[in-house]
């Protein structure tokens, strides 16, 4: 019966066309799930204007960070982000050891030597070191990324001097403890071979691992080392574009905006702050700390070259939704924007910052009375100074690792945990309670 059929060739046509029109309609309603979902993804949770990549990232956090905590800088409020980081993802932090005091020996060149064993191996470093790359490089995993912060040098020399006013004896020295006087003939009263001494002279090349008292005029001496510090850190921040450097460091880490919240810490008080009005005034204290200045224009310079990779309008964006999660977590914290106090006035003596000298008044904050209540941890640490976070840091880790040593339930296969362990009991000593 060969007419019952139709003919084989048409059967082939009809099929295809429908086939292609199913094909078709398969493929368009994939792609427009497809475009849908996508967008979707880019622009959740918060719609961008500008299309601008999403907080948090899609990435893994990045947990291994060597911050070059620089002297003056706002170092202090990037150390205690990290610090909390660290805290809340379990990431072990190099802490100096005892003998170092709350700095890695500073102003002596950074040795692994000055780690405390209780630290290692550690994902964060945050604390003062004077910077040595190779030495670093044998402490940290190998995908650490390193990050540092600059400030402008003439406010930072005025912060320096007032600071350091009875430590730096070039300071010291100083009649009257006049800022003029000095600058007028910093030789007169700079001693390069004192201990203290690069609190006057090029600070943030000498944190850097470089040589601040070398020749200006030696200007392959400074392209060499801009080149060097240029291939060692992923980021530069800049304190004078404070939360646009958390908001690079936060991409640079693919890290939450969460992680970034922060209150400003080891201010100054009010009398306490000097004041560098006159043009010809700031002129001297950059050339007399002729390298950082360059260091600073150069770094300056490409701070805001990454801003422009950035987009300048998605970092602006971010910076707002960061300033909003720090005023959420301050209304929570202390009802509202908190008072700075002098460390007298502070009650809770885990927040009181440490005084440089009588003569400096640095301020902190108390936390509002909690009726019985232990106050809040996550608000205790976002106010916690530098050294009573140091050594409350040491205290968790080396608890963690005793426990870890000596685990008691249950007890292991080979029994009873031998009594000498290496680590344990290399450094039996615990820190003092703060
Ligand atoms: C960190 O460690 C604690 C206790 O060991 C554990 O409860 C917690 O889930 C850990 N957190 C992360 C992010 O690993
Ligand atoms: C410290 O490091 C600098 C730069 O690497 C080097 O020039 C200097 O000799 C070192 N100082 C000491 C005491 O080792
Ligand atoms: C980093 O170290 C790990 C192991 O510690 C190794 O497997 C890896 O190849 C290293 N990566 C680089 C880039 O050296
Ligand atoms: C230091 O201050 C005192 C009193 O304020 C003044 O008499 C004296 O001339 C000042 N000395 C110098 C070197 O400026
Ligand atoms: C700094 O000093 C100048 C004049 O000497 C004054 O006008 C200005 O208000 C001062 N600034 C601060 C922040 O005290
Ligand atoms: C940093 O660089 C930017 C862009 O060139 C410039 O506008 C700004 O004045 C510089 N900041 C300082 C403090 O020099």
């Amino acid at each position: 019966m060969p007419h019952a059929l139709p003919p084989l060739h048409w059967t082939l046509k009809t099929m295809s066309r429908k086939k292609a029109l199913l094909l078709l309609l398969l493929v368009l309603s994939t792609l427009s799930l497809l475009i849908h979902q996508s967008a979707h993804l880019n622009w959740s949770p918060k719609p961008s204007s500008a299309g601008c990549p999403p907080a948090p990232s899609h990435r893994p956090k990045h947990t291994s960070v060597a911050f070059l905590k620089t002297h003056k800088t706002a170092g202090t409020t990037v150390q205690n982000i990290l610090f909390r980081f660290a805290e809340r993802h379990n990431v072990t932090v190099a802490l100096p050891h005892h003998a170092c005091d709350h700095q890695f020996c500073y102003p002596r060149n950074f040795s692994t030597r000055f780690v405390h064993p209780h630290t290692l191996p550690p994902r964060i470093i945050a604390s003062h070191l004077r910077f040595q790359p190779q030495e670093l490089r044998r402490l940290m995993p190998n995908d650490t990324l390193y990050v540092t912060i600059l400030r402008e040098p003439v406010a930072m020399f005025e912060s320096l001097f007032t600071y350091y006013n009875q430590y730096c004896s070039a300071f010291k020295r100083v009649p009257n403890g006049s800022m003029e006087t000095f600058l007028a003939n910093p030789l007169a009263f700079y001693r390069p071979q004192e201990k203290f001494s690069m609190y006057a002279h090029n600070t943030l090349l000498y944190d850097l691992g470089g040589d601040n008292d070398h020749s200006p005029a030696d200007a392959a001496y400074l392209t060499r080392f801009l080149r060097q510090m240029e291939e060692v850190f992923s980021l530069v921040m800049i304190a004078e574009y404070f939360d646009e450097s958390l908001v690079l460091l936060r991409r640079l880490l693919a890290w939450d905006l969460e992680d970034m919240v922060y209150v400003k810490l080891n201010m100054r008080g009010p009398h306490s702050k000097g004041n560098i009005s006159s043009e010809a005034l700031a002129a001297r204290v950059r050339a007399w700390n002729a390298l950082d200045a360059q260091l600073y224009d150069h770094f300056n310079a490409t701070f805001w070259r990454k801003m422009a990779q950035a987009g300048r309008e998605c970092v602006a964006e971010e910076v707002q939704v960061l300033r909003q999660a720090c005023d959420r977590l301050l209304r929570r914290c202390f009802g509202g924007q908190p008072q700075l106090r002098p460390a007298t006035q502070i009650k809770n003596k885990e927040l009181r910052p440490w005084q440089p000298s009588s003569k400096v008044d640095i301020v902190g904050y108390d936390l509002p009375p909690a009726a019985g209540a232990p106050p809040d941890e996550r608000c205790l640490k976002l106010a916690m100074p530098e050294v009573q976070y140091s050594r409350y840091l040491l205290r968790k880790q080396s608890l963690r690792l005793r426990r870890r040593a000596m685990p008691r339930h249950p007890l292991p296969p080979w029994g009873v945990p031998h009594p000498a362990r290496p680590l344990l009991l290399r450094h039996p000593t615990m820190p003092k309670a703060a």
